[in-house]
C-alpha cells in the first residue's frame, strides 16, 4: 500500500462517512449536472473517486444501468456497497489510484468531486489525463469539482491545487472544449463553507 492509500484507508476506517468534511447529504450538483447532459439509462457514467459518496445512490435510484465508481480506498467502497445491499451489484466497483489506472473501456460521462484537486505535482496531472483520454469516449463529458481559488488550501489534512474553469480547462488540454462552470459553496458538516469550482467539459 501506498502512503496515499494508506492515508485514504485510514480516513474512511476510523471517521464516519457524515462526519468527512467533504460529506454532502445530497449530491446535487453533481446530480444536477450529469442529469442536465440528457443521458440515457444506458450511458456509461464513471464517479472517479467516488470514495463513499451517496452518488452512486443517487443514480441507481433513478435507473441508470452501466455505472461504475473507482477508489483508492477500499473501505470507502465497502462502506458504499453495504448502504446500498443487494443494489450494489448493479454497479462496477475499482479500487485503484487514478494515476496508475489503465481504464479498462470507455465512458460517457467522466466525474470527479474533488479528487483532481489532490493532484499537485505536473506528473500525477498528466497521468491522470492519460486516465482521462483513455477512459473518456470521444464526445464524452467530463464533470469535474476541485476547489475554487478562494477555497481552502488543504482538504483532509493534504495540500490541494485550487482552480478557477479556465485554469482547469488548460489542465485537461486542448482535446476537452469547456462547456459549463459555475461555483458552488459546500457547506461541511461541521458548519464551515468550502467553495467549489465546477467545469463540465467536452472531449472534442
Ligand atoms: C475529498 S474525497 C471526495 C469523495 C467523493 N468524490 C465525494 O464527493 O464524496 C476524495 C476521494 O478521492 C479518493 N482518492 C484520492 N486520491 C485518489 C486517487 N489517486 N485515485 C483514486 N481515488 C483517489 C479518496 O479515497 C476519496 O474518496
Amino acid at each position: 500500500m501506498n502512503d496515499g492509500q494508506a492515508h485514504w484507508e485510514q480516513v474512511y476506517s476510523t471517521r464516519p462517512a457524515e462526519t468527512l468534511s467533504w460529506f454532502q447529504v445530497a449530491p446535487e450538483p453533481s446530480l444536477d449536472a450529469i442529469l442536465g447532459l440528457a443521458p440515457t439509462k444506458e450511458t456509461p457514467i464513471i464517479d472517479v473517486g467516488g470514495g463513499a459518496s451517496g452518488l452512486v445512490d443517487a443514480l441507481i435510484d433513478r435507473g441508470f444501468a452501466d455505472v461504475s465508481v473507482l477508489d483508492i480506498s477500499a473501505a470507502a467502497l465497502a462502506q458504499a456497497q453495504g448502504r446500498l445491499g443487494a443494489a450494489a451489484a448493479q454497479v462496477r466497483w475499482t479500487v485503484a489510484d487514478v494515476t496508475r489506472w489503465t481504464p479498462p473501456r470507455t465512458y460517457r460521462i467522466w466525474h470527479d468531486r474533488a479528487v483532481f484537486h489532490f493532484l499537485t505535482e505536473p506528473e500525477q496531472r498528466a497521468a491522470y489525463r492519460r486516465a482521462l483520454e483513455v477512459g473518456l469516449a470521444p464526445g464524452g463529458f467530463a464533470i469535474l469539482g476541485t476547489f475554487a481559488p478562494e477555497g481552502p488550501e488543504r482538504c483532509s489534512g493534504l495540500p490541494v491545487s485550487r482552480y478557477d474553469a479556465d485554469r482547469l480547462a488548460a489542465e485537461l488540454g486542448p482535446e476537452f472544449r469547456l462547456l459549463r462552470d459555475w461555483r458552488e459553496a459546500h457547506r461541511t458538516p461541521g458548519d464551515t463553507r468550502q467553495l467549489f469550482q465546477w467545469c463540465v467539459l467536452r472531449r472534442r
